[in-house]
């Protein structure tokens, strides 16, 4: 590796975050460990945090090619990722195309609904609470944003959103819909932080007819179907052929 580790700053559940020797840079480990329903559900998938680093580094160069600030610096070795360090803003931030998951337990839109426009909807970062969804008034009330921010923070899930659903659209893969986090380097830049991987996307195959066959990402876990690491896998063969096919 071309950076040294100076200590663990962070654990979450899916990655360790460390300081390096400089300042404002940290290296991301990218663990195997996968979790659903806060935590409740825990296994270890083979090969997922290698898988997981390398299709998030890959979106990350995308959104950076298409003058999105992310992150992102550099792939390390397997299951390591260069990154800036950034202040995280304690918001998840989730962009929805087609009804899934907890719109559909929480409202009666039913599952697999188009939706007329991509729906953005906060939650609190907070593992203690659940990850509680916000209300505008909450998240005023709450003040870890200002309105300007918020508008800010939405109009760029928005635009993150259109540039991943059309590439993923090449590839075959629908994107149903993501979770953000966003932070503040050390120049008070607003930047795409976190990881984008089929942990943090729903992602469905446009060639598979099956409801259950279709689905590529931790939904897979989550619904105990299986072929987990194989659904990782394919997603990131497609987003490699599409490179591939350009060189
Ligand atoms: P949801 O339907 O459970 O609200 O999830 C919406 C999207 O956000 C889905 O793509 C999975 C992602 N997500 C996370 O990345 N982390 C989380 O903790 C949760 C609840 C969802
Ligand atoms: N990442 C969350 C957890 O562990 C929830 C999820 O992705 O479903 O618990």
């Amino acid at each position: 590796m071309q950076q040294s580790i100076s200590s663990l700053l962070y654990e979450g559940k899916a990655k360790k975050i460390f300081t390096t020797q400089h300042q404002d840079e940290c290296l991301v480990f990218f663990k195997n460990d996968a979790t659903a329903f806060n935590g409740k559900k825990h296994a270890e998938v083979e090969g997922k945090g290698s898988l997981n680093c390398e299709i998030s580094s890959l979106l990350f160069r995308f959104l950076e090619s298409n003058g999105i600030q992310t992150h992102f610096l550099d792939n390390q070795e397997n299951c390591w990722m260069l990154v800036q360090k950034v202040e995280i803003i304690p918001l998840e931030v989730v962009v929805r195309n087609i009804a899934s998951g907890s719109l559909c337990k929480q409202t009666p839109i039913p599952p697999d609904k188009v939706l007329s426009c991509p729906l953005v909807d906060f939650y609190f970062k907070d593992d203690s609470l659940g990850d509680p969804l916000l209300t505008e008034a909450r998240l005023d009330l709450l003040g870890l944003v200002s309105n300007d921010q918020r508008i800010e923070l939405k109009r760029l899930a928005l635009e993150v959103n259109g540039l991943l659903k059309d590439f993923f659209k090449k590839i075959d893969l629908l994107l149903v819909d993501f979770k953000l986090e966003m932070g503040l380097n050390q120049k008070g830049q607003l930047l795409i932080a976190d990881e984008i991987s089929p942990d943090t996307c729903r992602i469905w195959d446009l060639n598979a007819k099956d409801p259950q066959d279709r689905i590529l990402d931790k939904d897979r876990f989550r619904k105990e179907l299986g072929g987990v690491r194989e659904g990782y896998s394919e997603i990131l063969n497609r987003i490699k052929g599409f490179y591939k096919g350009r060189e």
